[in-house]
């Protein structure tokens, strides 16, 4: 069976491949999946041959009506790719020659499987990026609504996990609505250098036929040609920047994800995940377990291991083509897959999660989460900010070994620590003041919370 499409390069052998060298370097289990933008490429590429005179135009109407027909035989499935196939290239060629005759060979005229691949490669990520933008901002659109929902809640700011500052929930919700929307900046940045046609380059060093580039680039939707034929067939760069891009989005989802994990605990109770996200054990019949959150977590070690994957399959290659760069679809596509199915999750795992402003709002109340404040009143009466800040922790101190929240502590006991505290300071230690004391900007004050809700629903539309 190998012998059969081998037949499209054999001329030069006098024996077969070996089954298993055949075995070891087939594609087409997983390039097949590229037959849809390897035909429309076909199609421009015969269709400029047709009217550049390089072949017949008749010739290239035959082999554009035999590529459509191919194209609906494997949607509807008449036609399968099996494992006696190289490649998807080679396979989509020989039905081609089954169907119309040997005239069917003319679509290879100037062209090479390394620009082909590169080709279908590239229109490839052309038609499925874009879903993944679309889930980011779905993603995003999820975040502004219940920030909206949660605009005046506060909660427990953290750094180092530890309890810092009171701020807002909507607040903390927009850290990642900022995270997403650079993944769709760096998304679109990645887009565009995608976005310039390979073919012609031939095998790498061009072709002496008069090809018309530019008309296949504009046919198939590029913006422009990519300039060296040597580099047109061998980068791959392409590819380790969308997976780039989708290793970032993973660390974001990441580390929601692992926020959701986080609150969803007994000793957070932050969060409840509904029925529909979440699973029991087999074992323990109280558990609710946030399987989705932690698969999205656990899923970034794939789309990590695909950039390295892909980083090391390019190192140190020489120039042009090497079949070594077959080895990329496997990373490309399960990346790009890995990335868009955790986007769509994560957006719904958010709608399907309640948050407990009540319990996040009664722990900032209940705490030492204004502390800061009292550095900050003492430092405006004139006291140096380092002194403000030793005078705070002596009074944090009193507070852990009496078991108090700052606010309940008496003036009297206040005024202890340092002359300076007057009964105004009260009003410093309620959070919420806190959070409306914030004057930076990008800081968690409502009125600028608002407002970047509004600017990110503009943008959006
Ligand atoms: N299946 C090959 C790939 O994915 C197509 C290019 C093969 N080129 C070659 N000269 N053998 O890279």
């Amino acid at each position: 069976m190998a012998e059969a499409t081998n037949a499209l390069w054999a001329g030069r052998f006098s024996e077969a491949i070996a089954d298993l060298a055949h075995r070891f370097s087939s594609s087409i289990a997983l390039d097949g999946k590229l037959w849809r933008e390897d035909i429309r490429g076909s199609i421009a590429h015969a269709r400029m041959l047709g009217r550049t005179g390089i072949i017949d135009v008749h010739e290239s109407d035959q082999i554009i009506a035999g590529l459509e027909v191919i194209a609906k035989e494997i949607e509807s499935g008449v036609f399968q790719f099996d494992a006696s196939m190289e490649d998807v290239h080679l396979a989509i060629e020989q039905r081609l020659t089954e169907q119309i005759g040997s005239v069917g060979g003319k679509v290879h005229t100037g062209r090479s499987r390394n620009d082909q691949i590169a080709l279908d490669e590239r229109l490839y990520l052309k038609r499925v990026l874009p879903n993944l933008n679309a889930g980011l901002s779905a993603l995003i659109q999820q975040l502004l609504q219940i920030a909206e929902q949660h605009i005046d809640s506060l909660m427990p700011g953290y750094t180092h996990l530890q309890r810092a500052q009171p701020v807002l929930l909507s607040h903390h919700l927009l850290a990642y609505v900022e995270m997403f929307g650079r993944d769709i900046e760096r998304l679109s940045d990645c887009i565009r250098r995608i976005d310039r046609s390979p073919l012609g380059a031939a095998a790498f060093a061009g072709t002496s036929y008069p090809l018309d580039r530019e008309r296949t680039a504009t046919e198939l939707g590029f913006s422009s040609v990519l300039r060296n034929s040597i580099d047109a067939v061998s980068d791959r760069d392409y590819l380790i920047e969308t997976v780039s891009v989708c290793s970032i989005i993973m660390m974001h989802l990441s580390r929601m994800a692992d926020e959701l994990v986080i609150w969803s605990t007994k000793e957070f109770g932050y969060a409840t995940m509904s029925d529909s996200v979440t699973t029991g054990s087999s074992i323990m019949p109280q558990k609710k377990n946030p399987d989705m959150a932690e698969l999205t977590r656990g899923k970034v070690g794939r789309v990590y291991g695909a950039l390295v994957n892909l980083l090391t399959t390019m190192k140190a290659l020489p120039l042009a083509y090497n079949r070594d760069m077959q080895e990329d679809k496997q990373p490309m596509f399960d990346a790009v897959e890995t990335t868009g199915d955790s986007l769509e999750m994560m957006a719904f795992l958010l709608r399907e999660t309640t948050f407990h402003s009540e319990k996040m709002s009664a722990e900032v109340q209940n705490d030492l989460l204004t502390a800061t404040e009292i550095a900050d009143y003492l430092t405006r009466k004139g006291i140096p900010f380092r002194e403000a800040h030793g005078i705070t922790g002596n009074i944090v101190a009193y507070a852990i070994e009496n078991h108090m929240a700052l606010p309940t502590i008496p003036l009297g006991v206040l005024q202890g620590f340092s002359t300076h505290i007057e009964s105004d300071l009260f009003e410093y230690l309620d959070p919420r003041r806190s959070v409306d004391e914030k004057r930076s900007a990008g800081s968690t004050n409502p009125v600028m919370v608002r407002a970047e809700i509004v600017r990110w629903k503009q943008q959006l539309s």
